[in-house]
């Protein structure tokens, strides 16, 4: 058996071998400036979009229950948070609605008379410059809380995508700069295209939400946006959270369809599937913080369980170091202050 040394001596021993003292690290964070010099991802409030929640009515505000800070507003009190918004740097908002009645094939997503349409035109003629999106898809507008037209309770895919093409027509003929079908039928982006360049839209563009998965975190955005679903699940569309090939392939299918923007979604549980859709397309991508990784930062904080303005920027600055270059967020305004 060999000889045996004292901890003590090994232990110094170990130290003196592993101090490599030409690297130190820990220079480079030794001080703020030092910091920002070598800083490597940086937000910006120009790579933010705000979602809001349009409702019927006047100087209607609700706050969303499990939403602290987010609120259901009516077109007028939207057009203020949208000027707000844009007043701390963020370039647009994305809209959702929740109509005066739904029908079960979700007809009130095509009424030129909706929220979202009067939301448009509204925020095009009193907030001049502000990017305006809007989510087309039809849960919010069927009576059963399905992204779909039923057939013996499945989404029948085609005649779906002719009600999307109507919805995203009525949004380009309000004033849309961008529409974004958040629905996952199969080959909506291509029949959205086609038509509106046919009606004479083709300045208009889309964000596919390509890689949209069947979440969990989607939950406070249904109390939101009223659209739970009255039986069932989103499975057969949504992606199941296991795959990342399957979303290269949703990815690639858009882009052929003619999409302009890739959006992956959630954020903060598929951060890989950001970076690989960044690396191989390099397209403008975007990752869209959905209602529950947001509501489970509010409620921690309500709780003084986490620092939320530092848990707030960490959580954004990894989706954009993810390789994400937009960001949808409801703290797009939270967060373009904190960089004010
Ligand atoms: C519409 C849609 C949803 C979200 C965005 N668009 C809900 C869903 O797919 O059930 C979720 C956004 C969020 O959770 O913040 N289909």
């Amino acid at each position: 058996m060999a000889t045996r040394t004292t901890p003590s001596s090994t232990h110094s021993q170990a130290n003196r071998a592993q101090l490599d003292l030409r690297r130190r690290p820990r220079r480079l964070r030794r001080t703020p400036a030092l910091r920002a010099m070598v800083r490597e991802t940086r937000l910006t409030p120009d790579m933010f979009l705000y979602p809001l929640f349009v409702v019927p009515g006047e100087g209607q505000r609700r706050e969303v229950r499990s939403m602290p800070g987010v609120y259901q507003l009516s077109v007028d009190e939207a057009v203020k948070e949208a000027a707000a918004a844009k007043a701390d740097g963020i370039p647009g908002v994305l809209l959702f609605g929740l109509p005066d009645a739904k029908d079960d094939v979700g007809s009130a997503a095509y009424d030129p008379e909706a929220p979202v349409q009067t939301a448009i035109r509204a925020l095009k003629r009193e907030v001049p410059g502000v990017l305006v999106v809007t989510d087309v898809c039809l849960c919010e507008y069927t009576s059963h809380g399905h992204c779909g037209i039923l057939i013996d309770e499945e989404i029948a895919n085609d005649p779906t995508v002719e009600q999307l093409v109507r919805s995203a027509l009525s949004h380009a003929a309000a004033g849309a700069d961008i529409v974004a079908p958040s629905d996952m039928m199969d080959g909506r982006i291509g029949r959205i295209r086609e038509a509106l360049d046919h009606a004479g839209f083709p300045q208009v563009a889309i964000m596919s939400y390509a890689a949209k998965y069947c979440s969990a975190f989607y939950g406070p955005f249904r109390d939101a946006a009223d659209s739970a679903p009255a039986f069932g699940d989103r499975r057969s569309h949504q992606m199941d959270p296991a795959n990342v090939d399957e979303a290269l392939r949703e990815v690639e299918l858009d882009l052929e369809e003619g999409a302009d923007i890739i959006l992956v979604k959630p954020a903060i549980t598929y951060l890989d599937v950001i970076r690989r859709v960044k690396d191989e397309f390099g397209v403008p991508t975007a990752a869209y913080h959905v209602s529950g990784e947001y509501a489970m930062l509010k409620a921690a904080a309500r709780n003084g369980w986490i620092d939320e303005p530092r848990a707030m920027m960490e959580t954004l600055t990894s989706i954009h170091r993810a390789g994400a270059d937009i960001i949808v967020t409801y703290y797009a305004r939270e967060a373009a202050r904190a960089l004010a």
